[in-house]
């Protein structure tokens, strides 16, 4: 596995695998990682050649500087998990090397950002498509894999691989989850036991809110419901839980095509903001 903090010497690298036809899928991460981001490398390394991993926290898509200086960082284990997997190629620059000069471009992703995660941390998607955007032309990879749980990211970079026309494949993995349903994340190691536990309220949530619309339950009833169930509980608060169509992320009355519905839901515990989702035929 090779490592690299600078741009130059990547891309010299990486035209040399493409010079032989490589193909080279990318993953891109903020590191802290976990077995969710490891079945993203291997979901690339079944269709790919070279498996590339980019290990970056990017400040330009945290609205919360808190938020950007408790991101848990690990690069030592983070390098130690990707040889383990396989991995061919790591990218893991300083913020200096990527945004060298003031970067003040805005992305606008419309209706598609209106709603929840854009809607909760303002400016959030405008920084993930700069720094996707910029990953894509560092690496210019064949396919790119994203987890499902970030739902709502996917398509905001589906949309940007659309409309910039980006030749790239795009995969969405499925989350990876702890026995209790909490689905894995970077931000999980800030919680202790005792909130891990309690979390796994947010996957209940999900699948029963799921089952309840399927059977026939009215959606505004099951967003009522779950409301009543976050008050009472002590330690979760519920910043939002939405049932959405994912070709806009905007809530709907009542169910049309069970395959765009997806449930979302963000949480937060102990300081610590968690979020999930369940597409309705799951
Ligand atoms: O999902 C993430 O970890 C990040 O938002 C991403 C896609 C690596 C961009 O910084």
């Amino acid at each position: 596995m090779n490592t690299f903090k600078k741009i130059r010497e990547l891309r010299a690298e990486l035209l040399n695998h493409r010079l032989k036809n490589k193909k080279i899928g990318l993953v891109p991460t903020m590191g802290a990682l976990h077995q969710g981001h490891i079945s993203l490398v291997e979901k690339a390394k079944e269709s790919s050649d070279l498996v590339a991993v980019s290990i970056f926290v990017n400040p330009t898509q945290f609205n919360n500087p808190e938020d950007l200086e408790k991101y848990p960082r690990n690069i030592e284990r983070d390098l130690d998990l990707l040889c383990e997997a396989g991995c061919d190629i790591v990218f893991a620059p300083e913020v200096a090397e990527i945004y060298a000069a003031p970067h003040d471009l805005k992305i606008n992703f419309g209706a598609l950002e209106n709603s929840l995660e854009g809607k909760f941390r303002p400016d959030h998607f405008s920084g993930v498509g700069q720094i996707v955007s910029k990953l894509f032309n560092i690496f210019q990879p064949h396919s790119a894999f994203f987890g499902q749980k970030d739902l709502q990211q996917f398509f905001i970079i589906k949309k940007l691989i659309d409309q910039l026309s980006f030749p790239i494949d795009i995969h969405m993995v499925p989350t990876k989850r702890e026995a209790n349903g909490l689905a894995m994340s970077s931000r999980n190691e800030r919680l202790t036991q005792g909130e891990r536990l309690e979390a796994g309220l947010i996957f209940k949530t999900l699948q029963e809110s799921a089952d309840a619309i399927l059977n026939g339950t009215p959606i505004n009833l099951v967003i009522e419901r779950t409301n009543e169930l976050f008050k009472q509980n002590q330690r979760l608060t519920l910043e939002y839980f939405e049932v959405v169509e994912t070709d806009n992320f905007t809530g709907i009355p009542s169910v049309s095509d069970p395959k765009k519905t997806a449930l979302c839901i963000a949480a937060e515990i102990g300081k610590v903001r968690l979020i999930d989702n369940l597409l309705l035929n799951y």
